[in-house]
Parts: structure tokens; C-alpha cells; sequence
């Protein structure tokens, strides 16, 4: 099959159906803009397990996901869209950049959801965003920034009540979204460790309840097992496996 794409935690091909993609997962891992790098062993699966599982449980909450269906663990068949370069990410509680920016405190709950905008390009560094400088740019309408607004808040509060129900807390998260050939407006990309701050409600260790990429970016260890033990709570929540 054609590459389309290689990115740094998948691969995009074509497919004969020109409004389809086959999305393969790596277990390549890659932090800080990618100047760390290094492999999780089965995160690739992993990745495709729970991105898949999430976009079809949001997808029965009213949310259209890019999602067809997976033809093999690793490999997800998506609808092919035109991605909207931006990042959007959505905090329940201070970490990571916000914390680095503002001096708040890791695990400061905040006073409600916050949203934010970052520019897709890595070049850049994939910078914060104001609402003018998004205005600006015009990478979006301002009604699709409107819905894209009330979209990410929706898709938090519907993965917030679920991963609670995992024991799980949605620290925070990263979205994308695309438009596809109708111009229909569709949550894309992955949901997953990598892209979500996961914390175990079971652990009071600020260390040990960390189950997501910021275990490979801060060398905490016991990467694998944190992606599985996030698969496993997720599935068998949702009645995937027989635990
Ligand atoms: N349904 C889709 N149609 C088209 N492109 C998609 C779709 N879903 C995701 N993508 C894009 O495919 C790429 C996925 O690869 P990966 O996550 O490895 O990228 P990346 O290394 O993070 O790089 P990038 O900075 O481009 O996101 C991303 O560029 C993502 O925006
Ligand atoms: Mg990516």
C-alpha cells in the first residue's frame, strides 16, 4: 500500500477507497519535540486497542470520530480527512506545560475545564495560541473554532466520567480534528496514553499513579505496564474482556 504519511507514532496509508486510511501504530516513542526517543514495547497495539474502543464509545454519545473499524491489532481504517493544524487540548487539573508557563502546581485542580489552542508544527514547537493570534491565522472559521470548543468540552466530560469509572483520572488531554470530504467536521488522530495524562486514583504516589507517556518523558519505568494496566481497565470496563 502507498505511504501517505509517516509520523513519529504512526503511519498513514492509502487505500483503494480514496476516503479511507489505513493508519498503522508504532511503538516508537518520541517526547520534548522529539529530541527523546526510544520504543514502548507494544504500544502500538495497546495505542490502537484503547483509541479504537474510546472513538466507538464516544462515537454512541453523538460524537463523529474518523473510526471504520481495525482490520488487525495495530492497524485502524479511518476516514480520510484534512487535518486542522491545530492541537487541541483540554486540563482538568495543572501539569506538564501549564505548570512550566504559569507556576501553578502539578495536580492544582483547576476551577473549571480549561481549553487551549496550539498550533500543529513542529518547527514552531507547537506554540500556545491566543484567540487573536487564532483569528489571525485563520486556520478555521470562527464557527468551527466555536464548535471545536464545545466539542472538546463535550468529549471531556464524557472520557472524564469514564475514565473515573476506570479508577482513572482525565488529568488532561490532546485532541485533533479534521474535515472530510463532505466538510463534515470529525474527531481524528488518536485517543490514547500517549496523548492523554492519565493518573491511577488507586496510587497516591505522584510518581506511581502516573499511567501515561510522562512515565517514558520523566524516566519513572514501568512504561509497558502502565499502558496495559490503562487497556486493561478500559476494556474490561466497556465489557471487552472477560475481568
Ligand atoms: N483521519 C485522518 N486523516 C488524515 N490524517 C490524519 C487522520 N488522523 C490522523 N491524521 C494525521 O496523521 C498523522 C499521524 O501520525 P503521528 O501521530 O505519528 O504524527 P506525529 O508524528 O504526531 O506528527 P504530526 O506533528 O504530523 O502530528 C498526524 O499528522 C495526524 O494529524
Ligand atoms: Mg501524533
Amino acid at each position: 500500500m502507498e505511504k501517505l504519511y509517516e509520523g513519529k507514532a504512526k503511519i498513514l496509508y492509502k487505500t483503494e477507497d480514496s476516503e479511507i486510511l489505513l493508519t498503522q501504530f508504532k511503538d516508537d516513542a518520541t517526547a520534548f519535540n522529539a529530541q527523546k526517543r526510544g520504543t514502548i514495547k507494544g504500544k502500538g497495539q495497546i495505542n490502537c486497542t484503547i483509541s479504537s474502543a474510546l472513538f466507538q464509545w464516544l462515537e454512541s454519545r453523538g460524537i463523529s470520530t474518523h473510526f471504520i473499524d481495525c482490520p488487525e491489532p495495530t492497524q485502524m481504517r479511518v476516514r480520510a480527512v484534512t487535518i486542522i493544524p491545530l492541537e487541541v487540548v483540554v486540563r482538568n487539573i495543572a501539569a506538564g506545560s501549564l505548570c512550566r508557563q504559569t507556576g501553578l502546581t502539578e495536580g492544582t485542580l483547576l476551577p473549571f475545564p480549561l481549553v487551549e489552542f496550539y498550533l500543529k508544527n513542529d518547527e514552531l514547537g507547537d506554540p500556545l495560541l491566543t484567540s487573536d493570534r487564532l483569528k489571525i491565522l485563520e486556520l478555521a472559521t470562527p464557527e468551527q473554532i466555536e464548535q471545536l470548543q464545545s466539542l472538546a468540552l463535550k468529549i471531556n466530560q464524557y472520557l472524564s466520567e469514564f475514565f473515573t469509572s476506570c479508577q482513572i483520572t482525565l488529568v488532561d488531554f490532546k485532541l485533533e480534528f479534521g474535515l472530510d470530504s463532505q466538510g463534515q467536521l470529525l474527531l481524528a488522530d488518536e485517543i490514547s496514553p500517549d496523548t492523554c495524562r492519565l493518573w491511577d486514583q488507586q496510587k497516591n504516589d505522584p510518581q506511581q499513579r502516573v499511567l501515561d507517556k510522562d512515565r517514558f518523558r520523566r524516566d519513572l519505568g514501568e512504561v509497558e505496564s502502565a499502558y496495559e494496566q490503562v487497556q486493561q481497565r478500559v476494556l474490561a470496563k466497556l465489557g471487552l474482556t472477560e475481568n
